[in-house]
């Protein structure tokens, strides 16, 4: 499949999602944003502290190279990471140019550049959501093939609340964010690109996360409910650092994806708890979690093997 081949806009592609320069550069500095410094990152940390010392690493969709940094700094034998787009590729190599065990490429989530059982760890950030029907369920297969009996996979996936729900600052009120919402989305054009999406939602401050699709006239819509999308539809998922274009999967397909590859869920990790908000809101006054992401986490940590 030709690697630009356009799927729907100028965001969502058949062989995954492309972000454009700018927003790779932002990407790789604002990370995943206030959910990662409030929940995320560090149980990630805790988790790569366990699992990487001695191991191959593979990080597929690696991203700017963040986390194959920490896998090589947690002692991984060898890390391989691979990214769609070569903006990203570009900035993975940057970061990890000083350490001779880490090793990145350009290369497809659906057609993995590696043997069969190569791979003791598999790490697969917020990934899934980023490809095409087809890569989604080859993603699975693919990973599966390349990990080794025994071996271990950590995925970070977006739960059905982040498709769903209108995560908002704590002095905003939902019911105005909403009417704004409405307001602003008459002027979005049909069939819009991710640019338009993008540029039209540049200044709401008050949307911390929130989900858009294209229904089949054309229009765009505030998702309010997953009952409204399909499997593998394109849709922008704007947080507060970006719009990102992505595809819609629910929670049961990622399980489905989990079962019918033999892979075996060992545990899910919500790291989304009232402590850590808590927490990051003594330190972060300037802009306060609300107990929705307590109470709505935006995504989980899988914990999967594959049986020897
Ligand atoms: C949200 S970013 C996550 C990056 C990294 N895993 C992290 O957690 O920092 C999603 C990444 O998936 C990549 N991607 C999209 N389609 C892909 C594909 N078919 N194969 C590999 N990577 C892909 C994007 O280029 C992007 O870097």
């Amino acid at each position: 499949m030709a690697n630009n081949e356009r799927a729907v806009s100028d965001g969502h592609f058949l062989d995954g999602t492309r972000y454009g320069a700018a927003k790779v550069k932002k990407f790789s500095t604002s990370r995943y944003g206030i959910i990662g410094s409030a929940f995320l990152d560090s149980t990630l940390i805790q988790d790569l502290k366990n699992l990487v010392p001695g191991k191959r690493v593979l990080d597929i969709g690696c991203g700017a190279g963040n986390w194959c940094v920490t896998a090589a700094q947690y002692g991984a034998k060898s890390v391989d990471g691979f990214d769609i787009q070569p903006e990203m590729v570009e900035l993975a190599k940057q970061a990890t140019s000083h350490l001779d065990m880490v090793h990145i490429q350009v290369g497809d989530a659906a057609d993995i550049p590696f043997d069969g059982d190569s791979f003791d760890v598999v790490l697969s950030f917020f990934v899934t959501c980023n490809l095409p029907p087809n890569g989604f369920t080859k993603h699975f297969q693919e990973l599966h093939r390349v990990l080794v009996p025994g071996g271990k996979a950590l995925l970070l996936i977006p739960t059905d609340w982040s498709h769903s729900k209108l995560y908002t600052k704590i002095e905003a009120d939902p019911s105005t964010v909403k009417r704004e919402i409405a307001q602003i989305l008459s002027t979005v054009p049909k069939y819009p690109t991710t640019s338009q999406v993008t540029e039209t939602f540049r200044n709401t401050d008050d949307i911390l996360v929130t989900c858009f699709a294209v229904d089949d006239k054309g229009e765009i819509f505030n998702v309010t409910n997953t009952s409204q999308l399909s499997h593998g539809q394109p849709i922008w998922r704007k947080t507060e650092v970006m719009t990102f274009p992505n595809f819609f999967y629910s929670e049961q397909s990622t399980i489905d994806q989990f079962v019918t590859n033999g892979l075996h869920i060992e545990k899910t990790d919500n790291n989304f708890t009232e402590e850590r908000r808590i927490t990051y809101n003594k330190s972060n006054p300037a802009i306060p979690l609300s107990i929705d992401y307590v109470k709505h986490p935006t995504a989980l940590v899988y914990h999967v093997s594959k049986p020897l």
